[in-house]
């Protein structure tokens, strides 16, 4: 990958993946599949960008709206500020933007590309998919695409999606982004819910390779049970855009903080142990671990369950707030730009997010 030089790497071949299998029985059965398929290929990332609007929205301007502090913020959730879109920078906008710097470090014409995938829960419109239009906008004409809708967990959701292209065969390359533009759909009266998120893209490109390096392993769950935890319920088939709603709110996100807090920690603990276990890592093959930014105090309780050091966890949640899809990626990138990790390095994604879903993906780069 051309952003992260300077080899060291580690290789997991397939065989010592297979020879794992005898942990596959605490995954489920798909995972087991995964883990079973003798493959030469691999999903690499081979480039990686991001972009964020310019306004920025701090804690302080937000104490001027709602009954919230700076103090109150920091200590609650580890947000300083979060970049919020305006005019023009639409979630397509911000999606294309990082698109262009992902394809520029992989070095790939748009023209050669295969798959898009846009994860996102605020698509540019109802349809088409915001896929379609970064296609258009890139002239990526033979690039098959759609838009996944599994919010917080979309990118690695994604991740997961491409890994089994890429194995089979089937496509060379793929991008996948993250994009949200939140504020948009944000009650800006609830301060619960409005001092957490924030705008912005992230975008990897995957691109086949029989290395070593890719994807190692990826698992995803849900939850369906608890999607009251997390929704914005207008304006879709239940609650239509031509039917008086029965609260004006079902505009907005709709969270239940202390609910959404507890699952998180706990998915993401089960996300990680289930990646080290099946493909036979210990803490020391890590090199970082590269979470969903949901709130600072959730990425370090998880991570002090998983006896991961601090220097082992990127936390960038202070200069975003929660971007949902986008914010792996975003952090990804960043953690990259600060030379955190280079090629060779193993790193863990890992998401949670509405639906319930969550999901993992260990990759050696
Ligand atoms: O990516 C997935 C989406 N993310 C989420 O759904 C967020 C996950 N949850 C969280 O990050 C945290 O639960 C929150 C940041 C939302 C809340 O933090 P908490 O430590 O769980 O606080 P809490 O909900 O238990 O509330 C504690 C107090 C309450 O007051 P009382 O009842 O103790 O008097 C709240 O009313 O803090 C109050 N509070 C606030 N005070 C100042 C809630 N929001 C604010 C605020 N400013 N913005």
């Amino acid at each position: 990958m051309n952003p992260i030089r300077h080899s060291q790497d580690k290789k997991i071949s397939p065989s010592k993946q297979q020879n794992n299998s005898k942990h596959a029985n605490m995954s489920n059965g798909m995972n087991k599949s995964i883990n079973d398929r003798s493959t030469s290929y691999r999903a690499a990332i081979t480039g990686c960008g991001s972009f964020v609007p310019d306004k920025i929205l701090t804690n302080e301007d937000l104490a001027k709206m709602v009954d919230t502090t700076d103090e109150w913020i920091t200590t609650r959730t580890g947000i300083k500020v979060r970049h919020i879109t305006t005019g023009s920078e639409t979630t397509a906008y911000l999606a294309t933007e990082a698109a262009k710097k992902a394809l520029a470090k992989a070095n790939l014409d748009p023209a050669e590309l295969e798959l898009i995938i846009v994860a996102t829960i605020t698509p540019e419109m109802v349809f088409p998919s915001t896929a379609s239009f970064v296609q258009r906008s890139l002239h990526a004409k033979k690039a098959w695409v759609f838009d996944l809708c599994a919010a917080c967990s979309g990118f690695v959701y994604g991740l997961s999606i491409v890994q089994q292209f890429l194995e089979s065969g089937r496509f060379k390359n793929a991008l996948v982004i993250g994009a949200e533009t939140l504020t948009k759909i944000t009650d800006w009266t609830d301060r619960t819910s409005c001092i957490l998120f924030g705008d912005g893209a992230g975008a990897v490109v995957l691109e086949r390779q029989n290395t070593g390096r890719g994807i190692l392993y990826s698992t995803m769950s849900s939850d369906g049970e608890r999607w009251e935890a997390l929704n914005c319920q207008a304006y879709g088939s239940r609650y239509p855009a031509d039917k008086k709603l029965d609260d004006p709110k079902k505009i907005y996100m709709q969270i239940k903080g202390r609910e959404v807090y507890q699952q998180a920690i706990r998915r993401i603990v089960e996300a990680v142990t289930e990646c080290l276990h099946v493909c036979d890592l210990g803490l020391d093959d890590i090199k970082m671990m590269i979470s969903h930014q949901m709130n600072g105090r959730i990425i370090e309780s998880a991570a002090r369950r998983l006896k991961l050091p601090d220097e082992k966890v990127f936390i960038n949640i202070a200069e975003y707030g929660n971007t949902s899809a986008a914010s792996v990626p975003i952090a990804f990138d960043g953690c990259v730009k600060q030379g955190k990790i280079k090629q060779g390095d193993i790193v863990i994604f890992v998401a949670f997010g509405a639906g319930l879903t969550w999901g993992a993906s260990v990759i050696q780069l």
